[in-house]
């Protein structure tokens, strides 16, 4: 075991990022020295340590501790291609969570570069405020064409949680429309994240990421989400535990009182926390909840839409009609930013009439290149048949990830199409957990490093309790579900060591 002991703290050490100095004032910048100008105006190519320095004299890169880069360098990526991605030194990577869970079609695509350039020589840009235009028209048709029979009217944004925003408001005006203006309370799940403006942030199950924020938006109520794994010595089985979860949705209601509740966000498989599922009877119970009490039924699908559950939305695969879905990412598979808030006739109905108007919008909502690109991106969807493929080796990606149970610190492997999580345990046995600092070591001295080194990027987190997360480009089969197995037993093994896990 000595040996063993050295060998992983040695890996620590190698792989820490330095310590943050302590705090001091800040200095101001003395001069704005511009050398990636300066080389671009002598038609030079900028070095990689030019880069390096300007990222970390410039940049502030989003949800990132950014003393690891006062000692070590930024890493920089220059270029993808179908489930890889490259760095500045030119180290390749496999992407296991398509960037972001958005590039589902994979890296790479000349044609929607095509379709970008062609829209832009067309038409740059033009608002959908007050007029239309045809490739948001022909979006609007494509995307409604895929999602659940009762959702007729899409309203673009920029991303997800815009979409979570706009829906939230909708809610909100349809009740005061509709002689009901005390409703505008919102439920949603416990270490849920649904954005980060001041109304997706409230919606947010994630008090550590509100915190710094707060006072934010009131009115956001949570409810249990359905973390299986967590709470299967409580009950006879899952269907049961997913009754008992549906009904806590009925009894905040009540506690908030119906005639206040506006609407209740659902991810059909939510990521925060780990790829938590749950059965149909869930979804069939929540929506007759939501029915009687006249909450609106809000899917967000922000992640799970566009294939990567196995169906074009999760709602499908779940047999779920909301009131509202919300989807972003893997629209366009990334390669240009734009969400979308479908809905049904109902919620849109009072604004055909009269002087009512939806006081709401975004300059780039719905830009015609990102409505361009997600019409070529669908393209690509239908013809390669991506959702096919992911419902077909779903099971295949799931037995090969469940190989990694072997492992003592791998406690539960749980999700569904592209994207899974692996719980990581101290004791499988008792499913005991790491404690925030074993959580800190584990994570983020150890495995994200580790991985990233061994050239697999995916995502480790403990929002919840720490799992590892896989959500890989649809375009992938079995052979790189192996790779992505080996690379992370090597990974979750020397892990285990680290813990003294047997
Ligand atoms: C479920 C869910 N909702 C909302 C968002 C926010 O989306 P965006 O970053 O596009 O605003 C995300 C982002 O990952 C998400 O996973």
């Amino acid at each position: 075991m000595a040996t063993k002991e050295s060998k992983a703290s040695k890996l620590i050490s190698a792989l820490k990022p330095g310590k943050a100095p302590a705090s001091k004032p800040a200095k101001a910048k003395a001069d704005h020295a511009t050398p990636l100008l300066d080389a671009r105006k002598a038609g030079q190519e900028a070095t990689p340590a030019m880069l390096q320095k300007a990222a970390k004299d410039n940049l502030f890169l989003h949800f990132t501790r950014h003393s690891p880069y006062q000692n070590a360098d930024m890493p920089i990526i220059t270029k993808a291609e179908g489930h890889h991605f490259w760095d500045i030194n030119g180290k390749k990577y496999f992407d296991g969570i398509s960037s972001l869970f958005s590039v589902n079609a994979g890296h790479g695509r000349a044609r929607l570069a095509e379709a970008a350039a062609k829209q832009m020589k067309q038409l740059d840009y033009f608002p959908i405020w007050s007029h239309a235009h045809k490739p948001a028209i022909e979006l609007a048709e494509r995307v409604l064409s895929y999602a659940p029979k009762n959702l007729s009217r899409v309203f673009f944004t920029t991303g997800g949680g815009e979409a979570n925003e706009t829906a939230w408001k909708i809610a909100k005006q349809y009740f005061k429309m509709n002689g009901k203006p005390l409703k505008h309370k919102v439920l949603t799940r416990a270490v849920a994240y649904h954005g980060t403006s001041h109304g997706a942030l409230s919606l947010t199950g994630i008090p550590s990421m509100k915190k710094m924020f707060e006072p934010l938006v009131p009115s956001t109520f949570r409810v249990p989400n359905t973390n299986w794994y967590r709470a299967q010595d409580d009950f006879e089985n899952e269907e049961a535990f997913a009754m008992w979860a549906a009904n806590r949705v009925e009894e905040m209601i009540l506690f908030e009182d119906p005639d206040t509740v506006a609407a209740f966000f659902i991810e059909p498989v939510q990521n925060s926390g780990g790829c938590f599922t749950s059965p149909k009877s869930y979804f069939k119970r929540v929506r007759e909840i939501c029915d009687k009490y006249d909450v609106l039924l809000v899917a967000d699908e922000t992640i799970d839409g566009f294939g990567r559950i196995g169906t074009m939305f999760a709602s499908e695969k779940y047999e779920l009609e909301p009131d509202m879905l919300v989807c972003a990412k893997g629209i366009t598979s990334a390669y240009q930013p734009l969400g979308a808030l479908m809905m049904t006739e109902k919620l849109f109905e009072p604004f055909k009439h009269g002087t009512n108007i939806f006081s709401h919008g975004y300059t780039f909502a719905g830009h015609p290149v990102a409505c361009a690109v997600a019409l070529e991106n669908l393209d690509i969807f239908d013809e390669e048949d991506l959702v096919g493929n992911v419902a077909r080796n779903e099971a295949a990606f799931k037995k090969t990830l469940e190989k990694l149970k072997d492992l003592p610190i791998v406690g539960d492997v749980r999700g569904a199409g592209y994207f899974y999580a692996i719980e990581l345990v101290r004791d499988k046995k008792t499913r005991e957990s790491f404690n925030d600092e074993e959580s800190e070591k584990l994570l983020r001295q150890f495995l994200s490093h580790h991985m990233y080194d061994n050239g697999l990027y995916c995502r480790s987190d403990d929002r919840g309790d720490p799992v590892v997360q896989l959500a890989p480009p649809l375009t992938i089969g079995q052979k790189e579900f192996d790779e992505l197995e080996q690379t992370l037993r090597h990974s979750l093994s020397l892990a285990g060591e680290l813990f003294e896990l047997m």
